[in-house]
């Protein structure tokens, strides 16, 4: 087991399918269901400020998630209810919302249980902000992504550019900011590096060099 924690647009996702894929493992993208869980809570017009409102939705709710085919936009397509949320993840109301969702213990304690589930069988790369100190403590190599926020926000912008979007450096910046602090500063699970893990810095590295190094580590 493999776990890559980090900040938002910190690369865990582009790195772990590349990690997964060198290793024959399977690969499995957290924050996919956190935004899963905010587009069904906006479609069902739960208020995202009810945390009880919010937890009862997901204790009703049937989660079920599964890898997409290589190459396509999201690692991993969730399922609520039979309902296909995977080509709303990155919806602007579910950006916006989805690190109040993420911080409702109910959520999260509903979420991991599926989260371990799916890795008990092995070989198995998971990405997030919690899988290194809460979801997968005994993985066997554990990983903290991060990379400065101008960084960040520079390889964001250049992925919506190259996807044909339109992006504004700054608002991007901005809302970096916005997520690292509500993420890192709430209650239940901050985002922080887990004891053991091996924090890489990728402001100078590219997607191949990390792998390389993660590979190494893990093998
Ligand atoms: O990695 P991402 O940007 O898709 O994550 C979306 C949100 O979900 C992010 O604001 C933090 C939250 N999240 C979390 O709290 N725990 C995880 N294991 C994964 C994501």
């Amino acid at each position: 087991m493999i776990a890559i924690d980090g900040p938002a647009a910190s690369g865990k996702s582009a790195v772990g399918v590349a990690v997964a894929g060198r290793l024959g493992f399977r690969f499995f993208d957290t924050g996919a269901m956190y935004r899963a869980v905010t587009w069904l809570a906006l479609r069902r017009n739960v208020d995202v400020h009810d945390e009880a409102a919010v937890a009862a939705l997901v204790e009703a709710a049937t989660i079920t998630v599964r890898e997409t085919d290589p190459g396509s936009a999201e690692a991993t397509a969730v399922l609520v209810d039979g309902d296909d949320a995977t080509p709303h993840l990155r919806d602007p109301e579910v950006e916006a919302n989805v690190s109040l969702v993420s911080r409702v213990p109910g959520v999260r304690r509903a979420l991991v249980l599926i989260q371990r589930a799916l890795a008990a069988e092995g070989g198995v790369v998971m990405a997030g902000r919690d899988i290194g100190t809460v979801v997968l403590p005994d993985a066997d190599c554990k990983i903290y992504l991060d990379a400065s926020r101008e960084v960040r926000a520079e390889r964001r912008r250049r992925q919506i550019v190259d996807a044909g979007g339109e992006a504004d450096y700054n608002s991007l910046l901005a809302d970096l900011e916005r997520r690292d602090g509500i993420d890192s500063s709430r209650k239940t699970s901050p985002l922080t590096a887990a004891p053991g893990a091996v924090i890489i810095n990728t402001d100078s590295l590219n997607i191949d060099e990390v792998v390389e190094r993660i590979v190494e580590l893990a093998t």
